[in-house]
């Protein structure tokens, strides 16, 4: 017979989830993780991973034909195999979330799969099978934002899911929003060929990030051959005849403009729908996220939540934290996230990789602070790579020299960005990245020399 009785029911197996029942298990609770869809939730299937490895493969193809000539290397008849690129990026994700499986093998979590609602009184329900616990926690992510007048309809007028898994290049696509699903899967559909058009309401793009960086990004992108509407509103859009005619707003003005593909990325919203928080008194926000205290627990006695569906960033490795430090919470342990170093990677090329206080941030908060900054184009790994664009910035308090942010724009900026994080988090001055020795040539070393450029000691400008 099946076991229905668990310490833990994790309901969602994206990062946040099954993340919290492996550790779970390894603190030594009988764990149980509900899934309605597939394991790894959005970040495996639909998010994180596919659309990282068609980055990659549309970045190699965009090379092949457009940038080997620097190195002295003569490609003809390059030629795109989307169909091949396609079935490698479902590959990946097969592979990712199998390995899912096999660790909830090995760590003796069970997986039950179907949609779970909460029944009350430490109860949940999956299509009509009642399971019990000690402790539940909501782990059930986020979906994609659908504008009021763009309503997907999975063909003409899509969104991130769709664009992952487009058979053929559309020769006009539309992005509206410049946030990071616009600016990544924008990317990609225009490597491949497509003319890709960005609209965003806000007046810049990556409207999270340090502005002089987003700026910069921007500029590399528009180089590229991306263009951008900014401070503009897509208000409609219609479907004729296999296009989509977009209406936009920018200063009271409104214009028309046809596209064969309408790219809707404006966000996410938290994933309660048919969970019954409401028939069972959870607490939420305006928004629908689950309202959590520190330790994560809902205002239901043994509920608790994270991830996309509580307050916070949408990131994949935010939800995983959130996930540990809660279990460890459980088995009365110190788990624990710093949500001051919470790393944020836009993975265009070049990265936009950033951790910490943006200077807006610093300013708004009237902190006395000092800026070092060295670009791309003095460091030599950047000219033997050919990836000269972009800058490295760091901020750090004017009298302590404590580093308060830290933002990349630089190809491999994501992996550049864990040395800035492990900095932050050990409290590192300014000087102390400035003194560690890093290795030559490497991107790093542009980490250093902004560090050095704090107090105007640079030594490559
Ligand atoms: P999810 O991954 O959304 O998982 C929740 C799971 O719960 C889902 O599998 C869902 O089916 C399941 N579920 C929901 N309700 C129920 C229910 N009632 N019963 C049973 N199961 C249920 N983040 C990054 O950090 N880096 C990136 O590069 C990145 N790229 C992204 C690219 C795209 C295109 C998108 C869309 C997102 C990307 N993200 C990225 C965001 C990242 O995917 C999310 O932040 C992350 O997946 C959140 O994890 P989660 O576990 O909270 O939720
Ligand atoms: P987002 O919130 O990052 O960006 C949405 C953008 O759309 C905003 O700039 C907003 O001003 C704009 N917008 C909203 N309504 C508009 C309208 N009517 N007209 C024009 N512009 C409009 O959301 P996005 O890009 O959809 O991503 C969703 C989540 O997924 C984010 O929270 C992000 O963190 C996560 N994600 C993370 C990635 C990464 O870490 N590399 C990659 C992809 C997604």
């Amino acid at each position: 017979m099946t076991n229905t009785t668990f310490d833990l029911i994790v309901i969602g197996a994206g990062p946040g989830g099954y993340v919290a029942a492996i550790r779970a298990a390894q603190l030594g609770m009988r764990v149980a993780c509900v899934e309605k869809r597939a394991l790894g939730g959005t970040c495996l299937n639909v998010g994180c991973i596919p659309s990282k490895a068609l980055l990659e493969s549309s970045e190699l193809f965009h090379r092949a034909k457009t940038a080997l000539g620097v190195h002295g290397v003569k490609v003809q008849g390059v030629e795109l195999d989307l169909a091949g690129m396609m079935k490698r990026k479902s590959d990946i994700v097969r592979k990712m979330t199998g390995g899912i499986r096999g660790l909830f093998r090995k760590h003796n979590v069970t997986h039950i799969a179907g949609m779970a609602r909460l029944a009350g009184d430490g109860k949940v329900d999956v299509e009509g099978e009642m399971y019990t616990a000690t402790r539940i926690l909501i782990a059930t992510g986020s979906s994609e934002i659908e504008l009021p007048n763009l309503p997907f309809d999975g063909v003409h007028v899509i969104g991130s899911t769709e664009a992952l898994s487009l058979d053929e290049v559309p020769k006009k696509m539309i992005v509206i929003g410049a946030g990071a699903i616009g600016l990544e899967l924008g990317s990609v559909w225009h490597r491949l060929g497509a003319e890709v058009h960005v609209v965003e309401f806000l007046d810049g793009i990556a409207p999270t990030m340090d502005r002089e960086l987003s700026h910069a990004l921007q500029k590399v992108l528009a180089k590229q051959g991306l263009t951008f509407a900014l401070k503009t509103r897509a208000e409609a859009a219609e479907v004729c005849d296999g296009k989509v005619a977009v209406t936009r707003a920018q200063g009271g003005e409104t214009t028309v403009e046809t596209c064969d593909r309408l790219l809707v990325a404006v966000g996410r919203k938290p994933n309660t729908e048919g969970l019954r928080g409401e028939e069972v008194g959870l607490a939420m926000d305006d928004r629908g996220r689950v309202l959590v205290n520190e330790a994560f627990e809902t205002n239901l006695p043994g509920v608790y939540a994270i991830g996309d569906v509580i307050p916070g960033p949408m990131l994949a490795h935010k939800a995983e934290e959130e996930g540990i430090a809660a279990v460890e919470r459980m088995a009365g342990k110190a788990g624990h996230v710093n949500y001051d170093t919470i790393p944020n990677v836009i993975y265009t090329h070049p990265e936009l990789a950033s951790v910490g206080l943006t200077e807006e941030q610093v300013k708004a908060r009237e902190m006395p602070y000092k800026v070092g900054k060295f670009p791309l184009i003095a460091n030599a790994r950047a000219h033997a790579l050919n990836a000269t664009d972009g800058l490295v910035k760091i901020i750090a308090h004017e009298k302590t020299d404590r580093v308060l942010g830290i933002h990349i724009l630089a190809a491999h900026a994501s992996d550049m960005l864990a040395e800035g994080v492990l900095a932050m988090e050990f409290s590192a001055s300014a000087e102390d990245i400035a003194r560690t020795m890093h290795a030559h040539p490497t991107l790093s070393e542009t980490l250093k020399e902004a560090a050095l450029n704090v107090s105007q000691e640079a030594i490559h400008i």
